[in-house]
């Protein structure tokens, strides 16, 4: 089992110097926590990393400081995040049989999260997205119009990781950007499963959300 961490975003809704990888959490960069937190998985056996170009080194460094000793490789990411998982899914091997791909993004992973989403495999699943019900109630619009109320019943806010059957992410992600891998797999006719997400798996996308992050560490 390989996970494949996208950590090659700039980060321009944060705003900071530095690609958000590098931005600091606490006293560690963004990065570290959810590296050590795969790299102590009992699920993963081993982990890509895409960094932001010119920091493939700092990330090098960084895991060998954490002692991450299931870093198999580091790639330079590309321009998208669909990009970033495909450069990174390169380095997995043809013999890999399951991919788990995260969001550096996402710092406070639980195993239980990698558990649930690698466990769906196991049944028959070719991929497998933690999602959460969403509190608002949410209206598709045509600039300022309503169109639509959605059955809220229905939907789900997904985040990662996200598992697949490493063939079918690898023969999906051949098309276009997708904003999701698992947006990828449903297109190419893949059956995905939503299991139940975590709400302190929080995206940090804002300085908001980074401070949200921190009070919760
Ligand atoms: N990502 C990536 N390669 C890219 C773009 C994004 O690996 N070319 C990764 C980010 O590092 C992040 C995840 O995909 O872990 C989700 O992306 P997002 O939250 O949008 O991060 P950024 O693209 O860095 O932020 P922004 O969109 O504000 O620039
Ligand atoms: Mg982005």
């Amino acid at each position: 089992m390989w996970a494949v961490l996208a950590a090659a975003g700039s980060g321009e809704r944060l705003g900071g110097e530095r690609p958000k990888a590098f931005v600091r959490l606490g006293a560690q960069p963004l990065l570290a926590e959810s590296l050590a937190r795969l790299d102590a998985s009992q699920w993963i056996d081993a982990i890509v990393v895409a960094a932001p170009p010119a920091w493939e080194e700092p990330v090098v460094l960084l895991a060998e400081e954490l002692g991450c000793g299931k870093v198999s490789a580091c790639v330079t990411g590309g321009a998208t995040r669909a990009d970033s998982v495909r450069l990174g899914l390169a380095e997995v091997p043809p013999d890999a049989a399951v991919v788990v791909v995260h969001d550096a993004a996402r710092p406070l992973l639980e195993d239980s999260v990698v558990e649930r989403v690698v466990t769906a495999l196991g049944e028959g699943w070719d991929g497998a997205v933690p999602g959460l019900p969403l509190a608002d109630t949410v209206k598709r619009v045509e600039g300022d119009r309503v169109v639509e109320t959605l059955p809220r019943d229905e939907l789900r806010a997904v985040q990662t990781p996200q598992a697949f059957v490493a063939d079918v992410l690898r023969a999906a992600l051949t098309g276009s950007d997708w904003t999701d891998c698992a947006a990828a797999v449903e297109a190419a006719g893949g059956r995905v499963k939503v299991v139940e997400g975590d709400p302190r798996l929080i995206k940090v996308t804002d300085a908001a959300d980074l401070d949200r992050v921190a009070a919760l560490l």
